[in-house]
């Protein structure tokens, strides 16, 4: 393309002044004929370029993120302050990863969570809730349940999409954990609280399985302080109240006890269960509470 630039210049420009007017002759109409295709291309180029630039212009910034911070840090608040309001999309973090997040960021929102816009070009390409102050930050919320409001007895459609609000109760959706798990090693870490007692477990590896293999759940690694209630559910398939995966004979799980989760003959753990309800049916995590359903819990998983 470059070339036929150079010989238009040179036709149309250079030639008229020179007195090669063979080379016109030869040239000219050819030329002419080419010049619409010519501009189409050199808009298309100028168009992709545009495209490309900008997402580079994101990956380097993202890439150089942390100097700039510690750079910025260096410095007072209030021109962190003034400088966010500056380029408030280009200085907030796009992806959730360990040691992204600094302290001057809950600081300011006085928040130790916040809602990541999607990226361009990222496995991570969807809204999502970071916790960034939790053991060095960087998780991607997957569960949280904390006000009771959302109903988790959902269809098959709802849990693969996600369902709830990043400000109060949600399911990030399965499809989405099961396209991070796979294209990463993530590590799973599960809260709950318990009369008032906040205690964690956390599972050195975290895959989920695609629709197709229903969402099959493979757990590494126990360490933690809440027990190890999720290991009876590791290798278990998903179920919903409308989907009946699990190895329950005559029943469904999931209607029994309410949610969505990788049952097995029902559970140890059911995060997804019926919020606030005891006996084995609402939300479940044995190892602290029995039968009786945990106050608030959340599930958050980050690359390792
Ligand atoms: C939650 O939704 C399920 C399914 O639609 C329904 O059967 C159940 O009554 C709802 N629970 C509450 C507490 O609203």
């Amino acid at each position: 393309m470059i070339q036929r630039l150079c010989n238009l210049i040179f036709v149309y420009l250079v030639l008229p002044y020179t007195g090669l007017a063979t080379y016109e002759e030869e040239n000219n109409l050819g030329l002419k004929q080419q010049a619409p295709d010519l501009s189409k291309s050199i808009e298309d180029y100028l168009v992709e370029k545009q495209k490309n630039f900008k997402a580079e212009l994101q990956a380097r910034l993202e890439q150089h993120m942390l100097h700039i911070l510690r750079t910025i840090e260096i410095y007072s608040m209030s021109s962190f302050r003034s400088l966010m309001a500056l380029f408030p999309d280009i200085l907030k973090p796009k992806i959730c990863r360990k040691n992204m997040h600094r302290t001057i960021f809950s600081q300011l929102e006085g928040s130790s969570y916040e809602l990541i816009s999607p990226a361009l070009h990222r496995s991570q390409d969807f809204q999502h809730l970071c916790d960034y102050t939790t053991d060095e930050g960087g998780w991607i919320i997957v569960q949280r349940r904390q006000s009771g409001r959302v109903n988790f007895s959902r269809t098959w459609q709802e849990y693969k999409d996600g369902f709830g609000d990043f400000h109060d109760d949600f399911w990030l959706g399965n499809d989405k954990i099961h396209a991070l798990t796979m294209s990463w090693t993530y590590e799973l870490r599960v809260e709950v609280t318990f009369r008032g007692r906040k205690s964690y477990a956390l599972y050195d590896s975290f895959y989920l399985g695609s629709d197709f293999h229903s969402y099959r759940l493979k757990i590494g690694r126990y360490s933690g302080t809440a027990g190890d209630s999720l290991r009876y559910h590791n290798g278990g398939t998903f179920s919903t109240i409308d989907r009946d995966n699990d190895e329950m004979i005559g029943g469904s799980c999931a209607r029994k006890n309410g949610g969505g989760w990788w049952f097995v003959n029902c559970d140890t753990a059911n995060l997804n269960g019926r919020w606030g309800v005891g006996q084995d049916r609402g939300m479940e995590w044995s190892g602290v509470g029995g039968y009786q359903s945990v106050a608030s819990s959340e599930m958050k998983i980050r690359r390792v």
